[in-house]
């Protein structure tokens, strides 16, 4: 692993990127980090409040917690979740909504107590999602706020749904979706008439409070953002850069998703 801390020059670059071989290696780097925490919090008789995301990207961190749970006795009993975000509308038990997302992937296979899972809401009727969003992020707040948010990236920049225009002091809404992001989608629905136009999502700002934050990314296809995220002008056009301003955030990225990174490539070029 190479491990690079960004810290001089200027303050675009100072963030903490770690690159690892292979998305593999790189998830279960996360997933011990996940592991870790939550032992130490359940040693000391607390509750560990972690906020997850959906998406291709943390997949085996999911795959890892739960051969951590299975075969080595991690318990997630006095974990609490809150997911960054949900299509609008959308319906649990659509094999496309992220709360099937979730349960396939991670939450029917540990410990954890459902009533501890928070997911939002893609069932509301729009003059009662303001009022959930508020509940939502006062939910986080009596937990005592999240203790680590993992992140994935979209093409467009975006952390949770944040798209291309979002402040940085946003909490949790609905937004619309950006035309990329819904391509993007067509992986999960088919037809694009079928994407959802909107969903409700954490803020930036919501996400910056979280005590650690760990933005994950993988392949090539990720390079050319993380390249804008990294080492971009801070810019609502490309939200994850304010990520940038946190003392809290850590890139994990595999090689191909580094490969664009300019800092990196004069390190491996001097070597
Ligand atoms: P992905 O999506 O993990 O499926 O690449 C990331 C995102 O859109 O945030």
């Amino acid at each position: 692993m190479l491990r690079l801390n960004l810290l001089e020059e200027t303050r675009s670059e100072k963030s903490v990127v770690n690159v690892y071989s292979n998305q593999e290696t790189a998830s279960k780097s996360v997933a011990k980090r996940i592991a870790t925490l939550i032992q130490k919090k359940q040693s000391i008789g607390k509750k560990t409040v972690l906020g997850l995301a959906t998406g291709a990207t943390p997949i085996y961190v999911y795959l890892e917690l739960i051969r951590l749970h299975k075969e080595e006795g991690l318990s997630f009993k006095d974990v609490v979740t809150f997911n960054l975000d949900e299509y609008y509308p959308m319906q649990p038990d659509a094999k496309q909504s992220y709360v099937s997302f979730m349960n396939t992937n991670l939450f029917d296979h540990i410990d954890i107590d459902r009533e501890n899972i928070h997911i939002p809401n893609g069932t509301l009727n729009e003059n009662e999602v303001a009022e959930f969003c508020l509940a939502y992020e006062r939910k986080i707040t009596s937990y005592g706020g999240l203790d680590l948010q993992i992140l994935g990236i979209g093409r467009t920049g975006h952390i949770g749904f944040n798209e291309p225009g979002s402040a940085p002091n946003s909490s949790t809404r609905l937004v619309m979706l950006s035309d990329i992001t819904r391509r993007d989608a067509l992986r999960d629905f088919g037809d694009k008439k079928d994407v959802p136009t909107k969903a409700i999502t954490m803020g930036v700002g919501t996400i910056f409070k979280a005590k650690q934050i760990i933005l994950m990314a993988w392949n090539k296809k990720k390079a050319s953002i993380i390249k804008k995220a990294v080492e971009g002008e801070l810019s609502s056009e490309v939200p994850a850069t304010f990520l940038q301003l946190s003392e809290n955030v850590e890139f994990v990225l595999d090689e191909d998703a580094a490969s664009e990174l300019t800092h990196l490539m004069v390190l491996k070029k001097s070597k």
